[in-house]
Protein backbone atom coordinates (compact mmCIF):
# COMPACT_ATOMS: atom_id res chain seq x y z
CA UNK A 1 0.00 0.00 0.00
CA UNK A 2 1.05 3.18 -1.23
CA UNK A 3 1.54 6.03 1.50
CA UNK A 4 0.47 10.10 0.76
CA UNK A 5 1.43 13.22 3.17
CA UNK A 6 -0.42 16.19 2.69
CA UNK A 7 -0.14 19.15 4.84
CA UNK A 8 -1.70 22.60 4.63
CA UNK A 9 0.15 25.45 6.32
CA UNK A 10 -0.51 25.98 10.43
CA UNK A 11 -2.92 28.94 10.38
CA UNK A 12 -2.02 32.52 12.70
CA UNK A 13 -4.65 31.51 15.78
CA UNK A 14 -5.34 34.59 16.79
CA UNK A 15 -7.79 35.07 12.94
CA UNK A 16 -11.00 33.97 12.89
CA UNK A 17 -10.99 31.28 9.77
CA UNK A 18 -12.11 32.93 6.60
CA UNK A 19 -12.47 31.69 3.46
CA UNK A 20 -8.83 31.98 2.31
CA UNK A 21 -8.27 29.04 5.27
CA UNK A 22 -11.02 27.24 4.27
CA UNK A 23 -10.14 26.89 0.73
CA UNK A 24 -6.72 25.21 1.56
CA UNK A 25 -7.77 23.09 4.15
CA UNK A 26 -11.09 21.93 2.06
CA UNK A 27 -8.58 21.70 -1.04
CA UNK A 28 -6.26 19.60 1.02
CA UNK A 29 -9.12 17.43 2.57
CA UNK A 30 -10.75 16.66 -0.79
CA UNK A 31 -7.24 15.00 -1.88
CA UNK A 32 -6.74 13.27 1.28
CA UNK A 33 -10.31 11.80 0.66
CA UNK A 34 -9.20 11.08 -2.72
CA UNK A 35 -5.93 9.21 -1.89
CA UNK A 36 -8.10 7.18 0.26
CA UNK A 37 -10.34 6.33 -2.28
CA UNK A 38 -7.31 5.38 -4.10
CA UNK A 39 -6.36 2.75 -1.06
CA UNK A 40 -3.45 4.82 -0.10
CA UNK A 41 -2.38 5.42 3.89
CA UNK A 42 -3.05 9.05 4.16
CA UNK A 43 -1.50 11.53 6.47
CA UNK A 44 -3.05 14.93 6.16
CA UNK A 45 -2.09 17.63 8.85
CA UNK A 46 -3.12 21.03 9.71
CA UNK A 47 -3.17 23.17 12.68
CA UNK A 48 -2.11 26.52 14.09
CA UNK A 49 0.63 28.77 14.19
CA UNK A 50 1.02 30.02 18.20
CA UNK A 51 4.70 31.60 18.68
CA UNK A 52 3.53 34.87 16.53
CA UNK A 53 4.04 38.67 18.39
CA UNK A 54 0.61 39.21 16.65
CA UNK A 55 -0.86 35.97 18.80
CA UNK A 56 1.08 37.49 21.88
CA UNK A 57 -0.62 41.00 21.50
CA UNK A 58 -3.91 39.83 21.39
CA UNK A 59 -3.67 37.82 24.63
CA UNK A 60 -2.46 40.73 26.39
CA UNK A 61 -5.31 42.92 24.80
CA UNK A 62 -7.57 40.14 26.06
CA UNK A 63 -5.46 40.09 29.56
CA UNK A 64 -4.79 36.70 29.27
CA UNK A 65 -1.75 34.73 29.36
CA UNK A 66 -0.73 33.55 26.01
CA UNK A 67 -1.07 29.74 26.53
CA UNK A 68 -4.74 30.13 28.14
CA UNK A 69 -5.34 32.19 24.68
CA UNK A 70 -4.09 29.93 22.31
CA UNK A 71 -5.40 27.27 24.03
CA UNK A 72 -9.09 28.69 23.30
CA UNK A 73 -8.58 30.04 20.20
CA UNK A 74 -6.72 26.40 18.79
CA UNK A 75 -10.01 24.76 19.61
CA UNK A 76 -12.33 27.07 17.95
CA UNK A 77 -10.36 26.57 14.64
CA UNK A 78 -10.62 22.43 15.43
CA UNK A 79 -13.98 23.23 14.66
CA UNK A 80 -14.58 24.99 12.16
CA UNK A 81 -12.52 22.33 10.05
CA UNK A 82 -14.15 19.68 11.17
CA UNK A 83 -17.71 21.48 10.47
CA UNK A 84 -16.88 22.12 7.04
CA UNK A 85 -15.96 17.82 6.63
CA UNK A 86 -12.52 18.23 7.12
CA UNK A 87 -10.86 15.14 8.42
CA UNK A 88 -7.67 15.93 9.21
CA UNK A 89 -5.41 13.17 11.06
CA UNK A 90 -3.38 15.55 12.88
CA UNK A 91 -3.97 18.80 14.16
CA UNK A 92 -0.55 20.21 14.64
CA UNK A 93 -0.21 23.59 17.55
CA UNK A 94 3.19 24.66 17.65
CA UNK A 95 2.88 25.05 21.83
CA UNK A 96 2.72 21.23 21.76
CA UNK A 97 5.77 20.04 24.22
CA UNK A 98 6.15 17.33 20.96
CA UNK A 99 6.47 20.40 19.10
CA UNK A 100 8.80 22.05 21.31
CA UNK A 101 11.09 19.08 21.23
CA UNK A 102 11.70 19.67 17.68
CA UNK A 103 12.17 22.44 16.88
CA UNK A 104 14.93 22.41 19.84
CA UNK A 105 16.68 19.01 18.29
CA UNK A 106 16.70 21.15 14.65
CA UNK A 107 18.60 23.74 15.61
CA UNK A 108 20.73 22.29 18.34
CA UNK A 109 21.86 19.95 15.35
CA UNK A 110 22.03 23.48 13.08
CA UNK A 111 23.97 24.82 15.70
CA UNK A 112 26.52 22.10 15.94
CA UNK A 113 26.91 22.00 12.10
CA UNK A 114 28.09 25.35 12.11
CA UNK A 115 24.88 26.23 9.63
CA UNK A 116 23.84 27.95 12.60
CA UNK A 117 25.64 31.51 13.74
CA UNK A 118 25.93 34.16 15.85
CA UNK A 119 25.66 37.96 14.49
CA UNK A 120 23.87 41.12 14.05
CA UNK A 121 20.91 41.94 12.10
CA UNK A 122 19.51 45.72 11.58
CA UNK A 123 17.08 46.72 8.94
CA UNK A 124 12.85 47.22 8.45
CA UNK A 125 10.61 44.93 10.39
CA UNK A 126 6.89 44.03 10.25
CA UNK A 127 5.84 42.85 13.37
CA UNK A 128 2.89 41.87 11.98
CA UNK A 129 4.33 39.62 9.15
CA UNK A 130 7.16 38.93 11.45
CA UNK A 131 9.73 39.93 8.59
CA UNK A 132 12.48 41.87 7.89
CA UNK A 133 12.13 43.88 4.77
CA UNK A 134 15.30 45.41 2.55
CA UNK A 135 15.98 48.73 2.45
CA UNK A 136 15.03 48.15 -1.58
CA UNK A 137 11.64 47.36 -1.02
CA UNK A 138 10.74 49.46 1.53
CA UNK A 139 8.79 52.62 1.04
CA UNK A 140 7.61 55.46 3.62
CA UNK A 141 8.46 52.88 6.77
CA UNK A 142 5.73 51.21 5.12
CA UNK A 143 5.58 47.13 4.64
CA UNK A 144 5.36 46.04 1.40
CA UNK A 145 3.17 43.34 2.47
CA UNK A 146 0.39 44.29 4.21
CA UNK A 147 1.28 48.35 4.42
CA UNK A 148 1.76 48.90 8.66
CA UNK A 149 4.41 50.83 9.56
CA UNK A 150 7.83 49.07 9.76
CA UNK A 151 9.96 49.45 12.77
CA UNK A 152 13.86 49.99 12.62
CA UNK A 153 15.31 46.50 14.21
CA UNK A 154 18.66 46.08 15.33
CA UNK A 155 19.31 43.40 17.65
CA UNK A 156 21.52 40.47 18.08
CA UNK A 157 20.40 37.20 16.38
CA UNK A 158 21.30 33.97 15.11
CA UNK A 159 21.58 33.51 11.48
CA UNK A 160 21.25 30.45 9.55
CA UNK A 161 23.55 29.85 6.25
CA UNK A 162 20.96 29.78 3.86
CA UNK A 163 23.05 31.16 1.31
CA UNK A 164 25.35 27.88 1.50
CA UNK A 165 22.35 26.67 -0.23
CA UNK A 166 22.01 28.26 -3.30
CA UNK A 167 23.41 26.39 -5.77
CA UNK A 168 22.10 23.23 -4.66
CA UNK A 169 18.58 24.31 -4.06
CA UNK A 170 19.32 26.02 -7.77
CA UNK A 171 20.42 22.53 -8.51
CA UNK A 172 17.05 20.77 -6.99
CA UNK A 173 14.88 23.31 -9.03
CA UNK A 174 16.20 22.65 -12.41
CA UNK A 175 16.56 18.94 -11.81
CA UNK A 176 12.81 19.17 -10.49
CA UNK A 177 11.10 21.35 -12.39
CA UNK A 178 7.62 20.24 -10.57
CA UNK A 179 9.15 20.65 -7.42
CA UNK A 180 7.17 24.23 -7.12
CA UNK A 181 3.61 24.30 -9.03
CA UNK A 182 2.09 26.40 -11.09
CA UNK A 183 4.60 26.72 -13.12
CA UNK A 184 4.39 30.72 -12.57
CA UNK A 185 5.30 30.00 -8.88
CA UNK A 186 8.00 27.65 -10.15
CA UNK A 187 9.54 30.74 -11.82
CA UNK A 188 9.42 33.07 -9.07
CA UNK A 189 11.30 30.89 -6.68
CA UNK A 190 13.58 30.27 -9.90
CA UNK A 191 14.30 34.11 -10.18
CA UNK A 192 14.83 34.33 -6.45
CA UNK A 193 17.11 31.60 -6.92
CA UNK A 194 19.13 32.88 -9.60
CA UNK A 195 19.48 36.50 -7.95
CA UNK A 196 21.35 34.38 -5.06
CA UNK A 197 20.16 34.24 -1.60
CA UNK A 198 21.45 36.03 2.00
CA UNK A 199 21.70 34.36 5.10
CA UNK A 200 18.45 34.75 7.51
CA UNK A 201 18.03 35.79 10.76
CA UNK A 202 16.53 32.64 13.00
CA UNK A 203 16.50 34.19 16.67
CA UNK A 204 14.84 36.94 18.19
CA UNK A 205 16.21 37.98 21.48
CA UNK A 206 13.75 41.21 21.76
CA UNK A 207 10.70 38.32 23.05
CA UNK A 208 9.75 35.75 25.09
CA UNK A 209 6.89 34.03 23.30
CA UNK A 210 7.91 31.25 21.80
CA UNK A 211 10.34 28.63 21.47
CA UNK A 212 14.05 29.19 23.91
CA UNK A 213 16.96 28.60 21.51
CA UNK A 214 18.72 25.23 23.69
CA UNK A 215 22.29 26.99 23.28
CA UNK A 216 20.81 30.74 24.30
CA UNK A 217 18.17 30.92 26.19
CA UNK A 218 18.19 34.98 25.84
CA UNK A 219 16.59 34.03 22.00
CA UNK A 220 13.66 32.38 20.78
CA UNK A 221 13.56 30.45 17.67
CA UNK A 222 12.02 32.63 14.55
CA UNK A 223 8.10 32.19 14.62
CA UNK A 224 8.57 30.94 10.33
CA UNK A 225 11.45 28.34 11.66
CA UNK A 226 9.44 27.36 14.00
CA UNK A 227 6.58 26.87 12.08
CA UNK A 228 7.62 25.12 9.24
CA UNK A 229 8.92 22.67 11.33
CA UNK A 230 5.50 21.78 12.07
CA UNK A 231 6.07 19.28 8.90
CA UNK A 232 8.41 17.09 10.06
CA UNK A 233 6.87 17.08 14.18
CA UNK A 234 3.45 15.67 12.82
CA UNK A 235 5.06 12.69 10.88
CA UNK A 236 7.01 11.70 14.06
CA UNK A 237 10.85 13.03 13.50
CA UNK A 238 12.05 12.49 16.78
CA UNK A 239 9.75 10.26 18.48
CA UNK A 240 8.83 8.19 15.63
CA UNK A 241 10.93 6.56 13.25
CA UNK A 242 8.76 3.95 11.90
CA UNK A 243 6.05 7.01 10.85
CA UNK A 244 8.98 9.19 9.84
CA UNK A 245 10.31 6.81 7.87
CA UNK A 246 6.86 5.79 6.19
CA UNK A 247 5.55 9.01 5.88
CA UNK A 248 8.64 11.94 5.42
CA UNK A 249 9.20 13.03 2.91
CA UNK A 250 5.94 15.02 2.47
CA UNK A 251 4.34 14.45 -1.06
CA UNK A 252 2.81 17.95 -0.93
CA UNK A 253 2.53 21.34 0.93
CA UNK A 254 -0.11 23.15 0.17
CA UNK A 255 0.01 26.53 0.78
CA UNK A 256 -1.45 30.14 -0.71
CA UNK A 257 1.27 32.26 -2.79
CA UNK A 258 2.45 34.70 -0.74
CA UNK A 259 4.14 32.50 1.56
CA UNK A 260 5.42 30.13 -1.39
CA UNK A 261 9.36 31.23 -0.73
CA UNK A 262 9.23 30.32 2.67
CA UNK A 263 8.17 26.86 1.60
CA UNK A 264 10.54 26.01 -1.74
CA UNK A 265 13.44 28.23 -0.76
CA UNK A 266 13.94 28.10 3.39
CA UNK A 267 12.52 25.26 4.08
CA UNK A 268 14.38 23.02 2.01
CA UNK A 269 17.41 24.27 2.83
CA UNK A 270 16.45 23.92 6.54
CA UNK A 271 15.80 20.41 5.65
CA UNK A 272 19.54 20.28 3.45
CA UNK A 273 21.12 21.60 6.44
CA UNK A 274 19.61 18.80 8.62
CA UNK A 275 20.18 16.28 5.73
CA UNK A 276 16.82 15.13 5.50
CA UNK A 277 14.88 14.50 2.17
CA UNK A 278 12.90 17.81 0.75
CA UNK A 279 9.31 17.33 0.07
CA UNK A 280 8.27 16.06 -3.42
CA UNK A 281 5.69 19.22 -3.90
CA UNK A 282 4.79 22.71 -3.10
CA UNK A 283 1.86 24.01 -4.33
CA UNK A 284 0.88 27.32 -4.44
CA UNK A 285 -2.38 28.60 -4.82
CA UNK A 286 -3.88 31.61 -6.09
CA UNK A 287 -6.33 34.47 -3.54
CA UNK A 288 -9.81 35.02 -3.43
CA UNK A 289 -11.44 38.42 -3.70
CA UNK A 290 -14.80 39.21 -3.42
CA UNK A 291 -17.02 40.85 -5.57
CA UNK A 292 -13.94 41.70 -7.40
CA UNK A 293 -11.66 43.74 -4.07
CA UNK A 294 -8.94 42.58 -2.17
CA UNK A 295 -10.31 40.91 0.89
CA UNK A 296 -9.50 42.43 4.25
CA UNK A 297 -10.68 43.37 7.89
CA UNK A 298 -10.83 47.06 7.30
CA UNK A 299 -12.61 46.52 4.27
CA UNK A 300 -15.20 44.63 5.73
CA UNK A 301 -15.77 42.37 3.31
CA UNK A 302 -13.78 39.19 4.95
CA UNK A 303 -15.92 35.70 3.97
CA UNK A 304 -16.95 33.89 6.72
CA UNK A 305 -17.59 30.48 5.48
CA UNK A 306 -19.87 29.55 8.40
CA UNK A 307 -22.07 32.59 7.30
CA UNK A 308 -22.15 31.69 3.86
CA UNK A 309 -23.20 28.02 5.36
CA UNK A 310 -25.34 29.22 7.46
CA UNK A 311 -27.10 31.30 3.78
CA UNK A 312 -27.15 28.56 1.90
CA UNK A 313 -28.91 26.56 4.55
CA UNK A 314 -32.17 28.74 3.97
CA UNK A 315 -32.69 27.02 0.07
CA UNK A 316 -30.97 23.26 1.55
CA UNK A 317 -32.84 23.10 4.62
CA UNK A 318 -29.60 20.97 5.63
CA UNK A 319 -26.03 22.52 7.34
CA UNK A 320 -24.28 19.21 6.17
CA UNK A 321 -25.59 19.82 2.27
CA UNK A 322 -24.70 23.44 2.45
CA UNK A 323 -21.33 22.53 3.45
CA UNK A 324 -21.28 20.29 0.56
CA UNK A 325 -22.12 23.35 -1.65
CA UNK A 326 -19.35 25.39 -0.09
CA UNK A 327 -16.76 22.94 -1.25
CA UNK A 328 -17.56 22.51 -4.14
CA UNK A 329 -18.51 25.97 -5.33
CA UNK A 330 -14.74 27.05 -3.94
CA UNK A 331 -13.40 23.95 -5.64
CA UNK A 332 -15.29 24.40 -8.97
CA UNK A 333 -15.32 27.94 -9.80
CA UNK A 334 -11.73 28.61 -10.00
CA UNK A 335 -9.02 26.71 -11.58
CA UNK A 336 -6.28 25.27 -8.54
CA UNK A 337 -3.45 28.18 -8.47
CA UNK A 338 -5.35 30.74 -10.03
CA UNK A 339 -6.72 34.03 -8.52
CA UNK A 340 -10.85 33.72 -7.64
CA UNK A 341 -13.39 36.03 -7.28
CA UNK A 342 -16.20 34.90 -4.93
CA UNK A 343 -19.42 36.49 -6.26
CA UNK A 344 -22.58 35.55 -4.65
CA UNK A 345 -24.55 35.78 -7.99
CA UNK A 346 -21.85 32.85 -9.21
CA UNK A 347 -22.81 30.80 -6.12
CA UNK A 348 -26.33 30.92 -6.79
CA UNK A 349 -25.87 30.06 -10.45
CA UNK A 350 -23.69 27.13 -9.59
CA UNK A 351 -26.36 25.97 -7.12
CA UNK A 352 -28.94 26.36 -9.31
CA UNK A 353 -27.67 24.63 -12.71
CA UNK A 354 -25.01 22.40 -11.26
CA UNK A 355 -26.13 21.61 -8.46
CA UNK A 356 -30.47 21.52 -8.38
CA UNK A 357 -30.36 20.71 -12.05
CA UNK A 358 -27.12 18.29 -13.24
CA UNK A 359 -26.76 16.37 -10.21
CA UNK A 360 -29.94 16.96 -7.95
CA UNK A 361 -32.92 16.29 -10.63
CA UNK A 362 -31.34 13.10 -12.06
CA UNK A 363 -31.93 11.43 -8.91
CA UNK A 364 -35.40 13.09 -8.29
CA UNK A 365 -36.57 11.73 -11.52
CA UNK A 366 -34.65 8.17 -11.68
CA UNK A 367 -35.74 7.28 -7.99
CA UNK A 368 -39.41 7.50 -8.66
CA UNK A 369 -39.19 5.82 -11.65
CA UNK A 370 -38.20 2.63 -10.42
CA UNK A 371 -40.01 3.19 -7.29
CA UNK A 372 -43.36 2.82 -9.40
CA UNK A 373 -42.32 -0.17 -12.44
CA UNK A 374 -40.19 -2.23 -10.34
CA UNK A 375 -41.48 -1.48 -6.95
CA UNK A 376 -38.42 0.21 -5.32
CA UNK A 377 -35.93 -2.58 -6.40
CA UNK A 378 -32.87 -2.14 -8.37
CA UNK A 379 -34.41 -3.90 -11.53
CA UNK A 380 -32.14 -6.38 -13.94
CA UNK A 381 -30.20 -4.70 -16.30
CA UNK A 382 -27.78 -5.37 -19.01
CA UNK A 383 -24.97 -2.72 -18.64
CA UNK A 384 -24.47 -0.76 -21.46
CA UNK A 385 -21.14 -1.21 -22.94
CA UNK A 386 -21.41 2.82 -24.74
CA UNK A 387 -22.29 4.44 -21.21
CA UNK A 388 -19.58 1.93 -19.26
CA UNK A 389 -17.19 3.42 -22.00
CA UNK A 390 -18.02 7.05 -21.12
CA UNK A 391 -17.71 6.40 -17.21
CA UNK A 392 -14.18 4.22 -17.82
CA UNK A 393 -13.37 7.64 -19.30
CA UNK A 394 -14.85 9.50 -16.48
CA UNK A 395 -12.89 7.94 -14.33
CA UNK A 396 -9.41 8.09 -15.75
CA UNK A 397 -9.75 11.90 -16.87
CA UNK A 398 -10.64 12.26 -13.05
CA UNK A 399 -7.53 10.67 -12.00
CA UNK A 400 -5.32 12.59 -14.21
CA UNK A 401 -6.83 15.84 -12.84
CA UNK A 402 -6.45 14.90 -9.17
CA UNK A 403 -2.92 13.86 -9.65
CA UNK A 404 -2.61 17.10 -10.76
CA UNK A 405 -4.30 19.14 -8.16
CA UNK A 406 -6.52 20.61 -11.01
CA UNK A 407 -9.87 20.54 -8.66
CA UNK A 408 -12.07 22.12 -11.17
CA UNK A 409 -11.40 20.08 -14.44
CA UNK A 410 -11.97 16.90 -11.94
CA UNK A 411 -15.43 18.28 -11.42
CA UNK A 412 -15.46 19.69 -15.11
CA UNK A 413 -15.45 16.03 -16.19
CA UNK A 414 -17.78 14.53 -13.45
CA UNK A 415 -20.05 17.17 -14.70
CA UNK A 416 -20.04 15.97 -18.09
CA UNK A 417 -20.66 12.60 -17.13
CA UNK A 418 -23.46 13.80 -15.09
CA UNK A 419 -24.73 15.47 -18.63
CA UNK A 420 -24.29 12.55 -20.51
CA UNK A 421 -26.75 10.32 -17.65
CA UNK A 422 -29.00 12.73 -17.93
CA UNK A 423 -29.22 12.86 -21.99
CA UNK A 424 -29.35 9.35 -21.43
CA UNK A 425 -32.13 9.21 -19.49
CA UNK A 426 -34.04 11.82 -21.60
CA UNK A 427 -33.33 9.79 -25.26
CA UNK A 428 -34.33 6.39 -23.26
CA UNK A 429 -37.28 7.90 -21.57
CA UNK A 430 -38.09 4.76 -19.50
CA UNK A 431 -41.20 6.56 -18.68
CA UNK A 432 -42.32 5.65 -22.52
CA UNK A 433 -40.93 2.12 -22.42
CA UNK A 434 -43.32 1.54 -19.34
CA UNK A 435 -46.04 2.93 -21.45
CA UNK A 436 -45.55 0.75 -23.86
CA UNK A 437 -44.77 -2.49 -21.92
CA UNK A 438 -40.84 -3.24 -22.88
CA UNK A 439 -40.16 -4.16 -19.52
CA UNK A 440 -36.67 -5.69 -20.78
CA UNK A 441 -35.61 -2.52 -22.14
CA UNK A 442 -36.89 -0.53 -19.11
CA UNK A 443 -34.80 -2.63 -16.50
CA UNK A 444 -31.91 -2.10 -18.72
CA UNK A 445 -32.10 1.82 -18.85
CA UNK A 446 -33.34 2.08 -14.74
CA UNK A 447 -30.00 0.11 -13.70
CA UNK A 448 -27.52 1.80 -16.08
CA UNK A 449 -29.24 5.01 -14.81
CA UNK A 450 -28.86 3.77 -11.47
CA UNK A 451 -25.08 2.61 -12.17
CA UNK A 452 -24.31 5.78 -13.60
CA UNK A 453 -25.58 7.28 -9.91
CA UNK A 454 -23.56 4.79 -8.02
CA UNK A 455 -20.91 5.97 -10.25
CA UNK A 456 -21.49 9.91 -9.68
CA UNK A 457 -21.68 9.38 -5.81
CA UNK A 458 -18.32 7.72 -5.38
CA UNK A 459 -16.76 10.50 -7.90
CA UNK A 460 -17.96 13.58 -5.85
CA UNK A 461 -17.27 11.81 -2.63
CA UNK A 462 -14.09 13.60 -1.76
CA UNK A 463 -15.73 17.11 -2.89
CA UNK A 464 -19.13 16.64 -1.21
CA UNK A 465 -19.50 13.54 1.39
CA UNK A 466 -22.54 14.56 2.54
CA UNK A 467 -24.30 14.49 -0.87
CA UNK A 468 -22.32 11.40 -1.87
CA UNK A 469 -23.65 9.65 1.30
CA UNK A 470 -27.19 10.27 0.61
CA UNK A 471 -26.80 8.95 -2.93
CA UNK A 472 -25.26 5.82 -2.13
CA UNK A 473 -28.42 5.64 0.55
CA UNK A 474 -30.87 6.72 -1.92
CA UNK A 475 -29.57 3.52 -3.76
CA UNK A 476 -29.50 1.10 -1.10
CA UNK A 477 -26.50 1.07 -0.60
CA UNK A 478 -24.43 -0.25 2.54
CA UNK A 479 -21.62 1.32 4.45
CA UNK A 480 -20.31 4.87 4.10
CA UNK A 481 -19.18 5.91 0.76
CA UNK A 482 -16.12 7.41 2.00
CA UNK A 483 -14.61 3.89 2.44
CA UNK A 484 -15.08 2.75 -0.29
CA UNK A 485 -12.10 1.92 -2.88
CA UNK A 486 -12.16 3.24 -6.41
CA UNK A 487 -10.88 0.40 -7.95
CA UNK A 488 -12.96 -2.01 -6.48
CA UNK A 489 -16.14 -0.09 -6.72
CA UNK A 490 -15.74 1.81 -10.09
CA UNK A 491 -16.94 -1.19 -12.09
CA UNK A 492 -19.56 -0.72 -14.30
CA UNK A 493 -22.06 -3.04 -14.09
CA UNK A 494 -21.14 -4.12 -10.32
CA UNK A 495 -24.49 -2.58 -8.99
CA UNK A 496 -26.86 -5.44 -7.85
CA UNK A 497 -29.96 -5.71 -8.69
CA UNK A 498 -32.45 -6.08 -6.05
CA UNK A 499 -31.04 -3.36 -3.73
CA UNK A 500 -34.18 -1.43 -2.37
CA UNK A 501 -34.17 2.48 -3.37
CA UNK A 502 -35.10 4.70 -0.68
CA UNK A 503 -36.32 7.98 -1.91
CA UNK A 504 -35.29 11.00 0.24
CA UNK A 505 -36.80 14.56 -0.16
CA UNK A 506 -34.69 16.80 -3.03
CA UNK A 507 -31.27 16.99 -1.78
CA UNK A 508 -30.92 20.98 -3.60
CA UNK A 509 -34.61 22.20 -3.06
CA UNK A 510 -35.04 25.40 -5.48
CA UNK A 511 -35.21 28.08 -4.09
CA UNK A 512 -38.69 29.28 -4.36
CA UNK A 513 -40.20 25.83 -5.45
CA UNK A 514 -39.79 22.86 -3.27
CA UNK A 515 -39.08 24.50 -0.27
CA UNK A 516 -40.41 28.25 0.17
N1 LIG B 1 1.28 30.96 9.94
C1 LIG B 1 1.64 31.20 8.59
C2 LIG B 1 1.89 29.90 7.85
C3 LIG B 1 2.93 29.00 8.44
S1 LIG B 1 3.03 27.50 7.58
C4 LIG B 1 4.41 26.77 8.15
C5 LIG B 1 0.53 31.97 7.89
N2 LIG B 1 -0.68 31.87 8.43
S2 LIG B 1 -2.01 32.60 7.90
O1 LIG B 1 -2.98 32.44 8.94
O2 LIG B 1 -1.73 33.94 7.50
O3 LIG B 1 -2.50 31.74 6.69
C6 LIG B 1 -1.99 31.94 5.41
C7 LIG B 1 -2.71 31.00 4.47
O4 LIG B 1 -4.12 31.24 4.47
C8 LIG B 1 -2.33 31.20 3.02
O5 LIG B 1 -1.13 30.59 2.69
C9 LIG B 1 -3.50 30.57 2.34
O6 LIG B 1 -3.38 29.19 2.48
C10 LIG B 1 -4.64 31.08 3.19
N3 LIG B 1 -5.16 32.38 2.72
C11 LIG B 1 -5.24 33.53 3.45
N4 LIG B 1 -5.91 34.46 2.72
C12 LIG B 1 -6.24 33.94 1.51
C13 LIG B 1 -7.03 34.39 0.41
N5 LIG B 1 -7.56 35.60 0.35
N6 LIG B 1 -7.24 33.51 -0.61
C14 LIG B 1 -6.76 32.23 -0.58
N7 LIG B 1 -6.04 31.78 0.45
C15 LIG B 1 -5.61 32.64 1.44
O7 LIG B 1 0.80 32.59 6.89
Amino acid sequence: MGKYYITTPIYYVNDEPHIGHAYTTIAADVLARYKRHRGLQVLFSTGTDEHAQKVRQAAEKKGLAPQDYVDQLAASWKKVFSFLEVEFDDFIRTSEPRHKKVVQEFVSRLYASGDIYKGYYEGWYCFWDEAFFPESEVQERKCPDCSRELQWMKEENYFFRLSKYTQPLLEHFLANPKFVEPEIRYNEMLNILKSGLRDISISRSTITWGVPLPFDAQHVVYVWVDALLNYITVAGWLDNREKFTLFWPADVHLVGKEINRFHSIIWPAMLMAAGLPLPKKVFAHGFWTKEGQKISKSLGNVIDPLKVVQDLTQYTGNERVSVDVFRYFILREVPFGADGDFKDASLELRYSADLANDLGNLLNRSLPLIEKNFAGSIPEGRPDPVLGKEAERTVALVEEHMGDLAFSEALNSIWAFLGTLNKYLDERAPWRLAKEGKTEELGDSLFNVAEGLRFSALLISPFMPTTAQLFWESLGLDGEVKKAIWDRELVWGKLAPGLRISKKPPIFPRPGKENP
